[in-house]
């Protein structure tokens, strides 16, 4: 039995599915899940993320991080955590990048929470006993400043969606058709709590899990200082929108089509998340990926590589296309910071 039919079944005697549920089960199950059996990153995988586009976006993180420390006193230790590290890509170019800053990389005891089980095989044969393992930011040890990065996590953490009708809002849930086939189907009473006004027909997502990791970054950043750096693609303003996407060797599919053999995400809820921070006393600012990346310098190193592999321009013409252009990743992804009340990170001064 694969997960579909284990899904149809369950649905069949419990009720319909909430999409967080669906979500949650399609990445996650332990047995069929698509991160926990099958994550396919890179070109001849299911989709490709900035850190394989170009290795100068895990450089300039690197330049980032070590500018934090050194805007943050340069202390003795921080914790340097990535969440959700895939091949392990950017951690590799980001500690490459910080060999420049020799104390920093002494003072950074460096974590990957990751819960992909062949996901950290890769980033250990990349990493190895550079990196320490973490199931949770929780498991990471308290007390010393925190410098985080996260690509592309927050748009795999599940999000419940609502539908705006002519009576209110329902819930958006997984059912089974009359063929008993995955089906959408909306709950048969309205939904819960306050939702924003809108229009019908429109689509509202929350992600309490989204905004559970704002709350503990921002806590955490909050008590123990440091920032957090998120990237993904998302809103920077609260909206509505059915974002809801299944990615499987780089091609859309239906999000009900394969449960766990695709990558299933949402948009990133950068509002939610930056608000969540707030309320536990951390400060928060976003700028599109384009506009951070131009801010940590990426034309004068993209320049630079050019100068030392004249033969490379074009391909790294292409890189910069794909990772500023408005139409590629500049304007849809953003760079988000969640960091301490008295410190602003580079690239935020005044964002
Ligand atoms: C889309 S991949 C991005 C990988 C990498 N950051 C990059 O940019 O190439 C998502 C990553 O988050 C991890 N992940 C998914 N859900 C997670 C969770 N709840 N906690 C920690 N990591 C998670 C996945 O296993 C994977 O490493």
């Amino acid at each position: 039995m694969g997960l579909r039919e284990r899904l149809a079944r369950q649905i069949r005697e419990t009720g319909p599915l909430t999409v967080a549920q669906y979500m949650t089960a399609c990445l996650h199950d332990p047995q069929f899940g698509y991160y926990a059996t099958r994550p396919a990153l890179g070109e001849d995988g299911d989709f490709i993320t900035a850190p394989m586009v170009s290795q100068m976006f895990g450089e300039l993180i690197g330049v980032w991080a070590a500018s934090a420390w050194s805007l943050l006193g340069e202390p003795p230790q921080v914790r340097l955590v990535e969440l959700g590290p895939g091949d392990g890509t950017l951690m590799q170019d980001l500690l490459r990048a910080a060999r420049a800053a020799p104390g920093f990389l002494r003072a950074a005891d460096v974590w990957l929470v990751e819960t992909s089980p062949p996901l950290r095989t890769l980033q250990l044969e990349r990493l190895e006993d550079r990196v320490r393992w973490a199931a949770s930011l929780a498991d990471v040890p308290e007390g010393a400043p925190l410098i985080l990065i996260a690509n592309e996590l927050l748009d795999c953490l599940p999000a419940r969606q609502f539908v705006r009708t002519a009576v209110g809002w329902a819930e958006r849930l997984v059912g089974l058709d009359p063929q008993a086939r995955l089906g959408f189907v909306l709950s048969p009473t309205p939904a819960a709590g306050v939702l924003p006004d809108a229009a019908e027909g429109a689509v509202y997502e929350q992600s309490a899990a989204q905004a559970a990791l704002g709350s503990e970054i921002g806590a955490r950043v909050a008590r123990d200082g440091g920032a957090a750096l998120l990237v993904d693609y998302g809103r920077d303003e609260p909206g509505f929108g059915d974002t809801l996407q299944a990615l499987k060797a780089h091609r859309k599919l239906g999000p009900l089509a394969s449960p766990g053999e695709a990558d299933l995400t949402v948009h990133a809820d950068f509002p939610a998340v930056m608000a969540a921070a707030r309320a536990e006393g951390a400060a928060a600012a976003i700028l599109t990926q384009a506009e951070f990346l131009a801010r940590m310098g990426i034309g004068a190193r993209a320049e630079a590589l050019v100068r030392s592999r004249p033969a490379a321009a074009p391909r790294i013409g292409r890189q910069l296309n794909r990772l500023l252009a408005a139409d590629q990743m500049g304007e849809l992804f953003k760079a988000c910071s969640l960091h301490a009340p008295d410190f602003t990170p580079p690239a935020f001064e005044d964002a």
